[in-house]
C-alpha cells in the first residue's frame, strides 16, 4: 500500500528510483513521483496514474543527482491528482518527503498550522513536510525526530532537505521500511523487491527507529534518539525470480511457478523414514505441540482462505478443535485465547495492517502465536516468536497465486509434524509424503490445460454473474476461486457451500448465472453430485471441474476440467490452479489490467 524508494550513493538516482518504482508498482498505481537532489538543486517529477506517465512526463531531460526519493500512491487520503501524488513539500521547499500510511490527526494538525503554512495537497501525508519545517533547527535528524513526537498514526516516511545533500532520514511506524547495503551506496524502499538488484544485505526498520542514511554508512536511532544496533539479514531471494521472464504478465508467471515454488515449501522439512516433517522456526517443543487444545487461524484475503483449509487439515489429522477468523474482525473481538491455544497468522507480505494487530492482540492474551510468511524479515515474521516461512519467492501480481499454494503446504507439513507427535502411525505419515511428492507433477497436468480453460473463459465472458461451488476441503476453494474472479476481472461472483445452496441461493439459479463446481471424486463426492443435479434440474449452467476418469461427470455438462486424483485433504493444491487460470484467463479476455487490478493493491499496510 503505496511504495517508498529511495537511494544514496554514487551513480544517478534517476534511473534507479525508476527502476525500482516498476518493481513496487504492484504497491499502488493511482499516480507516482520522484525527486532528485543535484548540483542544481531539487528537481521534482510527479504524474498522475502509473510509472509510465511519470516517465513520459520525465521525458528524455536528464534529473541529475546523486540521492533521491520516489513514491508511488494507493490513494487514501485526498484524491487521485497530481497535487495529492507524493513527494509532499512544506512551505520553504527545502524539506521533501514521501510517506506511506495514515497520519490520523492530521486534521487537528493542519489546523493548528493552517495560519503560518499554506498546502497544496489534501494529503495527510503533506503535513508531515510542515511539521518537520516548523521544527528545523539545522540537524535534520533530530528535527525529524522532534517532529514525530506530535504524529499518531502510522508512518513508513524518506526524507530529504535542500541543505543536506549527504543525508537521507528514513523513520517507521507502522509502514514498513527495509535498507538495502551496497558498496558506498544505500536503499530504503517499502519491501526488499526492489533492492533484490543491487544487494541482498538489509535490515529492517521497526516501530519507532530512525535512520539516517550517508554515503558513508547508517546510523539507526530510537524516536528519542538513542543510537542502537541492528543486525544485517542476508535475503536469499533471487533477482529473476522477480522478473516476468516472458509471460506477459506477472500473475501468469506466478501460476506457472506453483510446481517449483511448492518443492521449496517442502525442501529439507521431510523426513521420510520417520512419516514426518519438521519445520524448526516454529520453535515448539513436542510437549507444547501436545499441550495445545485449539488452533485458530488469522488472515485476510487469500491467505484467509488458507486458514480455511487449515481448519479441514488440523481437526482431521490432529482431531483438534479449530476456527478460523478474518484478522479485520478478530483484533476487534472478545476473542477468548489463552497459553493453551495456538493462533497461527498467515500472510503472504508479513505486513498487513489486520494481520499484524491480530498477532499484538493475540500475544497480548497469552496464546502461543506463530506466523507463516512469505517475506523474509517482515513484521508478522519478527514479531511471532516462531513461524515457518513458505518459500514461495517474490510474488509481484496483486492476485495471490502461488504464496496460496504455499502457505497450504506448510499447513500440511505442520499438521503431519503434529499429527505424528499424536495420533498418527508412520506408515499414514508416508502416505501423506508420497502424495505431497506427487503434486508437483499433478500440477503440470493442471497447467497444460491452461489453453482449454483460456476457451471456457472465453466462451462465459460475456456473463457478469458467477457462482462457484465447494463442499468440504473444497468450499474454500470455491471462495478462493469467486475471489480471484472478482478481483481481477470485475465480474460479480459468490462462492458458497454447494450444500447450503437450497436455503437461498438456488433462486438465484437461472441461464444467465452460470456455476463452477468442484466435484471431485472424494468423500463428499456423492454429496456434491446431488447439488449439482439439483442446479441441472434447474436450468443452471455448468463449468465442472471432476476428477480425471470420472466419465459420468461428462453427463453434467460439456465444460469440463479434469483434475488428477491425489487425498482429499491435498485437493486444494490441485484444484484451486484451473480457478487461477479461469480467473486470469477471463480479466485477459475482458482487457483488465491483470496485476493491477483497480482499486486494491498488494500489500494492505493501513487498516
Ligand atoms: C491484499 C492482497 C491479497 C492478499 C491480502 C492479504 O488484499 O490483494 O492478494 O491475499 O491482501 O495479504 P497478506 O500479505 O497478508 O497475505
Amino acid at each position: 500500500m503505496c511504495g517508498i524508494i529511495g537511494y544514496i550513493g554514487i551513480k544517478q538516482a534517476t534511473p534507479l528510483l525508476l527502476q525500482g518504482l516498476r518493481r513496487l508498482e504492484y504497491r499502488g498505481y493511482d499516480s507516482a513521483g520522484i525527486a532528485v537532489l543535484g548540483q542544481h538543486g531539487i528537481s521534482i517529477e510527479r504524474a498522475v496514474g502509473r510509472i509510465d506517465n511519470l516517465i513520459d512526463k520525465i521525458g528524455g531531460h536528464t534529473i541529475e543527482g546523486t540521492m533521491g526519493i520516489a513514491h508511488t500512491r494507493w490513494a487514501t487520503h485526498g484524491g487521485v491528482t497530481e497535487f495529492n501524488a507524493h513527494p509532499h513539500r512544506g512551505c520553504g521547499e527545502d524539506i521533501i518527503l514521501v510517506h506511506n500510511g495514515i497520519i490520523e490527526n492530521y486534521r487537528e494538525l493542519r489546523k493548528e498550522f493552517s495560519e503560518k503554512h499554506t498546502f497544496v495537497s489534501q494529503t495527510d501525508s503533506e503535513i508531515l513536510a510542515h511539521l518537520i519545517e516548523s521544527h528545523y533547527d539545522g540537524n535534520l535528524r533530530h528535527s525529524v525526530a522532534q517532529a514525530l513526537q506530535h504524529v499518531h498514526g502510522t508512518y513508513g516516511l524518506v526524507v530529504m532537505h535542500r541543505d543536506h545533500p549527504d543525508t537521507l532520514i528514513c523513520a517507521r511506524m507502522g509502514s514498513p521500511l527495509v535498507i538495502g547495503m551496497a558498496d558506498g551506496e544505500y536503499y530504503v524502499a517499502s519491501d526488499p523487491t526492489p533492492l533484490l538488484t543491487h544487494t541482498k544485505d538489509v535490515t529492517f526498520l521497526d516501530d519507532g527507529e530512525i535512520a539516517e542514511l550517508t554515503r558513508e554508512g547508517i546510523n539507526i536511532y530510537t524516536l528519542r534518539e538513542t543510537r542502537i544496533h541492528k543486525d544485517i539479514q542476508h535475503i536469499d531471494w533471487d533477482d529473476e525470480q522477480a522478473q516476468k521472464q516472458g509471460y506477459p504478465h506477472f500473475m501468469l508467471k506466478e501460476i506457472f511457478d506453483q510446481p517449483t515454488v511448492y518443492k521449496d515449501a517442502l525442501r529439507g522439512r521431510i523426513i521420510e523414514d520417520e512419516g514426518t516433517a519438521y519445520l524448526g522456526g516454529l520453535n515448539l517443543t513436542p510437549e507444547e505441540i501436545r499441550n495445545v487444545n485449539r488452533i485458530v487461524f488469522v488472515a485476510c484475503g487469500t491467505a484467509y482462505h488458507t486458514g480455511m483449509i487449515g481448519k479441514y487439515i488440523f481437526e482431521r489429522l490432529m482431531e483438534i478443535p479449530c476456527e478460523v477468523d478474518v484478522a479485520s474482525e478478530f483484533r476487534y473481538r472478545d476473542c477468548v485465547l489463552d497459553e493453551h491455544t495456538l493462533v497461527f497468522v498467515i500472510s503472504q507480505s508479513g505486513e498487513t495492517a489486520d494481520t499484524l494487530a491480530a498477532v499484538r492482540e493475540a500475544k497480548r492474551k497469552g496464546a502461543i502465536v506463530r506466523g507463516i510468511v512469505n517475506v523474509v524479515g517482515s513484521t508478522i515474521a519478527r514479531e511471532t516468536e516462531g513461524g515457518t516461512y513458505i518459500h514461495a519467492g517474490p510474488e509481484l501480481a496483486v492476485a495471490s497465486t502461488k504464496a496460496y499454494t504455499n502457505m497450504i503446504a506448510v499447513l500440511l507439513l505442520a499438521a503431519l509434524e503434529f499429527s505424528r507427535m499424536k495420533k498418527m502411525n508412520v506408515a499414514a505419515g508416508q502416505r501423506m509424503i508420497h502424495a505431497l511428492y506427487e503434486i508437483p507433477e499433478k500440477m503440470k497436468k493442471m497447467l497444460e490445460q491452461s489453453e482449454h480453460i483460456k476457451t471456457l473463459a472465453e466462451k462465459h465472458k460475456e456473463y457478469r454473474d458467477f457462482l462457484f461451488l465447494g463442499r468440504g476441503v473444497n468450499y474454500p476453494v470455491a471462495l478462493e476461486g469467486s475471489l480471484k474472479l472478482k478481483e481481477i476481472s470485475y465480474i460479480h461472483s459468490e462462492g458458497y457451500p454447494a450444500g447450503e445452496m437450497k436455503h437461498g441461493v438456488n433462486a438465484l439459479l437461472d441461464p444467465a448465472f452460470p456455476v463452477f463446481a468442484i466435484m471431485t471424486k472424494n468423500s463428499l463426492y456423492e454429496k456434491m453430485r446431488s447439488n449439482i443435479e439439483e442446479v441441472r434440474a434447474r436450468g443452471g449452467k455448468i463449468i465442472l471441474l471432476a476428477t480425471e476418469g470420472d466419465e459420468d461427470a461428462r453427463d453434467f455438462s460439456e465444460d469440463i476440467i479434469f483434475a488428477p486424483p491425489t487425498m482429499e485433504l491435498l485437493e486444494p493444491l490441485l484444484n484451486t490452479l484451473p480457478l487461477q487460470l479461469f480467473a486470469y484467463h477471463m480479466a485477459v479476455a475482458l482487457g483488465r489490467d491483470v496485476d493491477r487490478p483497480r482499486n486494491l493493491a498488494k500489500s494492505v499496510t493501513v487498516e
